[in-house]
Protein backbone atom coordinates (compact mmCIF):
# COMPACT_ATOMS: atom_id res chain seq x y z
CA UNK A 1 0.00 0.00 0.00
CA UNK A 2 1.12 3.19 -1.12
CA UNK A 3 2.84 4.94 2.20
CA UNK A 4 1.15 8.88 1.89
CA UNK A 5 2.35 12.26 3.24
CA UNK A 6 0.12 15.58 3.69
CA UNK A 7 2.13 18.86 3.61
CA UNK A 8 -0.31 21.19 5.31
CA UNK A 9 0.10 24.62 4.29
CA UNK A 10 -1.52 28.23 5.57
CA UNK A 11 -3.95 27.29 7.80
CA UNK A 12 -3.19 23.71 8.07
CA UNK A 13 -0.67 23.41 10.59
CA UNK A 14 -2.16 20.54 12.46
CA UNK A 15 -4.47 18.06 11.24
CA UNK A 16 -7.79 16.91 13.13
CA UNK A 17 -8.41 13.72 13.37
CA UNK A 18 -4.82 12.48 12.60
CA UNK A 19 -4.22 10.35 16.03
CA UNK A 20 -0.72 10.85 15.95
CA UNK A 21 1.35 7.60 17.27
CA UNK A 22 5.11 9.24 16.69
CA UNK A 23 6.60 12.72 16.35
CA UNK A 24 9.44 12.07 14.33
CA UNK A 25 12.12 14.88 14.77
CA UNK A 26 14.57 14.42 11.59
CA UNK A 27 17.05 16.27 10.76
CA UNK A 28 18.82 16.06 7.34
CA UNK A 29 22.03 16.53 4.97
CA UNK A 30 19.72 19.94 4.27
CA UNK A 31 19.28 21.05 7.76
CA UNK A 32 15.94 20.81 9.63
CA UNK A 33 12.57 20.41 8.59
CA UNK A 34 10.28 22.62 9.27
CA UNK A 35 9.03 20.60 12.52
CA UNK A 36 8.29 17.39 13.48
CA UNK A 37 6.69 14.83 10.56
CA UNK A 38 3.89 13.30 12.73
CA UNK A 39 3.11 9.54 11.98
CA UNK A 40 -0.30 8.68 12.74
CA UNK A 41 -3.83 7.47 11.03
CA UNK A 42 -6.62 9.49 9.37
CA UNK A 43 -9.37 7.87 7.89
CA UNK A 44 -7.97 4.23 9.08
CA UNK A 45 -5.10 4.79 7.47
CA UNK A 46 -0.89 5.33 8.22
CA UNK A 47 -0.27 8.79 6.85
CA UNK A 48 2.46 11.21 7.59
CA UNK A 49 1.90 14.88 8.46
CA UNK A 50 4.20 17.99 7.97
CA UNK A 51 3.35 21.62 8.59
CA UNK A 52 5.52 23.37 6.07
CA UNK A 53 5.38 26.66 8.04
CA UNK A 54 5.65 24.96 11.37
CA UNK A 55 3.07 24.62 14.02
CA UNK A 56 2.85 27.47 15.11
CA UNK A 57 2.50 29.11 11.49
CA UNK A 58 6.74 31.03 11.77
CA UNK A 59 8.13 30.19 8.16
CA UNK A 60 7.39 32.48 5.42
CA UNK A 61 7.52 31.06 1.79
CA UNK A 62 11.07 31.98 1.02
CA UNK A 63 12.42 30.78 4.51
CA UNK A 64 10.90 27.34 3.90
CA UNK A 65 13.67 24.71 3.76
CA UNK A 66 11.63 22.90 0.83
CA UNK A 67 14.54 20.25 0.53
CA UNK A 68 14.88 19.47 3.92
CA UNK A 69 10.74 19.16 4.39
CA UNK A 70 11.24 16.23 1.02
CA UNK A 71 14.06 14.85 1.81
CA UNK A 72 12.76 13.83 5.77
CA UNK A 73 9.61 12.95 4.42
CA UNK A 74 11.58 10.39 1.80
CA UNK A 75 13.73 8.98 4.55
CA UNK A 76 10.88 8.40 6.57
CA UNK A 77 9.12 6.10 4.14
CA UNK A 78 6.28 8.48 2.24
CA UNK A 79 6.06 7.53 -1.14
CA UNK A 80 3.29 9.94 -2.33
CA UNK A 81 2.70 13.51 -1.16
CA UNK A 82 -0.76 15.56 -1.05
CA UNK A 83 0.50 19.28 -0.60
CA UNK A 84 -2.42 21.47 0.27
CA UNK A 85 -1.76 25.11 -0.72
CA UNK A 86 -3.45 28.38 -0.13
CA UNK A 87 -3.43 30.22 -3.22
CA UNK A 88 -5.09 33.48 -4.76
CA UNK A 89 -7.41 33.23 -7.43
CA UNK A 90 -6.48 34.77 -11.52
CA UNK A 91 -9.15 32.69 -13.41
CA UNK A 92 -12.53 34.05 -13.45
CA UNK A 93 -14.22 31.04 -12.02
CA UNK A 94 -11.25 30.85 -9.33
CA UNK A 95 -13.39 32.33 -6.01
CA UNK A 96 -12.43 32.58 -2.86
CA UNK A 97 -13.56 29.01 -1.81
CA UNK A 98 -12.81 27.57 -4.87
CA UNK A 99 -10.61 24.72 -4.85
CA UNK A 100 -8.15 23.72 -7.99
CA UNK A 101 -6.37 20.42 -8.50
CA UNK A 102 -3.82 21.92 -10.55
CA UNK A 103 -2.12 20.08 -13.60
CA UNK A 104 0.67 22.29 -14.54
CA UNK A 105 2.71 25.39 -13.28
CA UNK A 106 5.14 27.70 -13.97
CA UNK A 107 7.87 28.81 -11.43
CA UNK A 108 8.57 31.98 -10.49
CA UNK A 109 10.52 31.60 -7.35
CA UNK A 110 13.95 32.97 -7.24
CA UNK A 111 17.22 32.08 -4.81
CA UNK A 112 15.47 29.11 -2.66
CA UNK A 113 17.38 26.24 -2.93
CA UNK A 114 15.74 24.19 -5.66
CA UNK A 115 17.55 21.09 -6.09
CA UNK A 116 19.25 17.70 -4.29
CA UNK A 117 21.53 17.78 -8.18
CA UNK A 118 24.13 20.51 -7.47
CA UNK A 119 27.02 18.57 -5.54
CA UNK A 120 27.76 15.42 -7.93
CA UNK A 121 29.02 17.24 -10.75
CA UNK A 122 29.92 14.19 -12.13
CA UNK A 123 26.64 12.92 -13.25
CA UNK A 124 24.27 15.78 -14.22
CA UNK A 125 20.70 14.80 -13.55
CA UNK A 126 17.89 16.29 -15.77
CA UNK A 127 14.39 15.31 -14.18
CA UNK A 128 11.53 15.12 -16.71
CA UNK A 129 9.07 17.87 -15.40
CA UNK A 130 6.76 18.27 -18.26
CA UNK A 131 3.85 17.11 -16.03
CA UNK A 132 4.73 18.17 -12.60
CA UNK A 133 1.94 16.69 -10.63
CA UNK A 134 1.11 12.77 -10.77
CA UNK A 135 -2.01 12.15 -12.80
CA UNK A 136 -2.94 9.07 -10.29
CA UNK A 137 -2.84 11.15 -7.39
CA UNK A 138 -4.91 14.23 -8.93
CA UNK A 139 -7.41 11.87 -10.01
CA UNK A 140 -7.86 10.89 -6.44
CA UNK A 141 -8.24 14.49 -5.43
CA UNK A 142 -10.48 14.36 -8.20
CA UNK A 143 -13.08 11.92 -7.01
CA UNK A 144 -12.35 13.70 -3.25
CA UNK A 145 -14.14 16.57 -3.99
CA UNK A 146 -16.66 15.03 -6.20
CA UNK A 147 -17.48 13.00 -3.26
CA UNK A 148 -17.70 15.78 -1.02
CA UNK A 149 -19.72 17.72 -3.90
CA UNK A 150 -16.72 20.78 -3.30
CA UNK A 151 -16.63 23.65 -5.70
CA UNK A 152 -13.57 22.58 -7.76
CA UNK A 153 -11.58 22.74 -10.92
CA UNK A 154 -9.72 19.41 -12.09
CA UNK A 155 -6.69 22.05 -14.23
CA UNK A 156 -5.33 25.12 -13.77
CA UNK A 157 -1.77 26.36 -14.34
CA UNK A 158 0.25 27.28 -10.76
CA UNK A 159 1.84 30.70 -10.84
CA UNK A 160 4.17 30.31 -7.30
CA UNK A 161 5.88 33.54 -7.00
CA UNK A 162 8.90 34.62 -4.26
CA UNK A 163 6.42 36.09 -1.86
CA UNK A 164 6.69 37.83 0.89
CA UNK A 165 4.20 40.58 -0.21
CA UNK A 166 1.34 39.74 -2.49
CA UNK A 167 1.96 39.97 -6.13
CA UNK A 168 0.91 44.12 -8.57
CA UNK A 169 -1.89 43.77 -10.65
CA UNK A 170 0.51 44.00 -13.57
CA UNK A 171 2.20 40.92 -12.36
CA UNK A 172 -1.06 39.27 -12.37
CA UNK A 173 -1.99 40.23 -15.64
CA UNK A 174 1.55 38.77 -16.98
CA UNK A 175 0.98 35.57 -15.12
CA UNK A 176 -2.49 35.38 -16.29
CA UNK A 177 -1.27 35.98 -19.98
CA UNK A 178 1.72 33.21 -19.10
CA UNK A 179 -1.81 30.97 -18.73
CA UNK A 180 -1.81 30.85 -14.32
CA UNK A 181 -5.20 30.51 -13.09
CA UNK A 182 -3.73 30.28 -9.70
CA UNK A 183 -1.17 32.19 -7.79
CA UNK A 184 0.81 31.07 -4.67
CA UNK A 185 3.84 31.26 -2.71
CA UNK A 186 4.58 27.98 -1.49
CA UNK A 187 4.55 25.02 -4.78
CA UNK A 188 8.18 25.45 -5.63
CA UNK A 189 10.46 23.80 -5.62
CA UNK A 190 8.13 21.53 -3.48
CA UNK A 191 6.70 20.02 -6.60
CA UNK A 192 10.10 19.31 -8.73
CA UNK A 193 11.85 18.41 -5.25
CA UNK A 194 9.26 15.73 -5.03
CA UNK A 195 10.02 14.54 -8.54
CA UNK A 196 14.15 14.35 -7.78
CA UNK A 197 13.34 12.28 -4.92
CA UNK A 198 10.72 10.29 -7.26
CA UNK A 199 7.97 10.92 -4.49
CA UNK A 200 4.68 11.42 -6.28
CA UNK A 201 3.05 14.69 -6.03
CA UNK A 202 -0.11 16.59 -5.87
CA UNK A 203 -1.66 19.82 -4.91
CA UNK A 204 -4.39 20.68 -3.38
CA UNK A 205 -5.25 24.60 -3.63
CA UNK A 206 -7.75 26.36 -2.04
CA UNK A 207 -8.76 29.68 -3.13
CA UNK A 208 -8.26 32.00 -0.51
CA UNK A 209 -8.64 35.73 -2.49
CA UNK A 210 -9.23 36.94 -5.95
CA UNK A 211 -5.24 37.26 -7.04
CA UNK A 212 -4.31 41.28 -7.43
CA UNK A 213 -6.49 43.20 -9.70
CA UNK A 214 -9.04 40.82 -10.15
CA UNK A 215 -11.55 42.71 -7.39
CA UNK A 216 -11.92 46.29 -6.40
CA UNK A 217 -10.88 45.78 -3.06
CA UNK A 218 -7.52 45.70 -1.43
CA UNK A 219 -5.97 42.37 -0.49
CA UNK A 220 -6.59 41.92 3.65
CA UNK A 221 -5.61 38.81 5.89
CA UNK A 222 -8.68 39.19 7.11
CA UNK A 223 -9.99 38.21 4.27
CA UNK A 224 -7.56 35.57 3.60
CA UNK A 225 -8.16 34.10 7.26
CA UNK A 226 -11.77 34.13 6.53
CA UNK A 227 -11.33 31.71 3.67
CA UNK A 228 -9.15 29.76 4.90
CA UNK A 229 -11.16 28.90 8.21
CA UNK A 230 -14.25 28.92 5.76
CA UNK A 231 -12.36 25.84 3.63
CA UNK A 232 -10.36 24.19 5.80
CA UNK A 233 -12.74 21.55 7.40
CA UNK A 234 -13.21 20.46 3.33
CA UNK A 235 -9.60 20.09 2.92
CA UNK A 236 -9.74 17.44 6.26
CA UNK A 237 -12.76 15.87 4.84
CA UNK A 238 -11.07 15.74 1.54
CA UNK A 239 -8.09 14.32 2.73
CA UNK A 240 -9.65 11.90 4.38
CA UNK A 241 -11.56 11.02 1.28
CA UNK A 242 -8.33 10.14 -0.76
CA UNK A 243 -6.80 8.17 2.40
CA UNK A 244 -9.93 5.96 2.53
CA UNK A 245 -10.57 5.82 -0.72
CA UNK A 246 -6.39 4.57 -1.10
N1 LIG B 1 -0.78 35.55 -4.19
C1 LIG B 1 0.22 34.72 -3.82
N2 LIG B 1 0.08 33.82 -2.86
C2 LIG B 1 -1.10 33.71 -2.24
C3 LIG B 1 -2.18 34.55 -2.58
C4 LIG B 1 -2.01 35.51 -3.61
O1 LIG B 1 -2.92 36.28 -3.96
N3 LIG B 1 -3.22 34.19 -1.77
C5 LIG B 1 -2.76 33.18 -0.98
N4 LIG B 1 -1.47 32.88 -1.26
Amino acid sequence: MTVYAIIGGTGLTQLDGLTIRQSLPVNTPYGAPSGEIQLGELAGREVMFLARHGHPHRLPPHRINYRANIWALKQAGAQAVLAVNAVGGIHSGMDAGHFCVPHNLVDYTSGRDHTFFCDDLEQVTHIDFTHPYSQPLRARLIAALTAQGCAFSDFGVYGCTQGPRLESAAEIVRLERDGCDIVGMTGMPEASLARELELEYACLALVVNPAAGKSSAVISMAEIDHALQGGIGQVKAILAGVLSAA
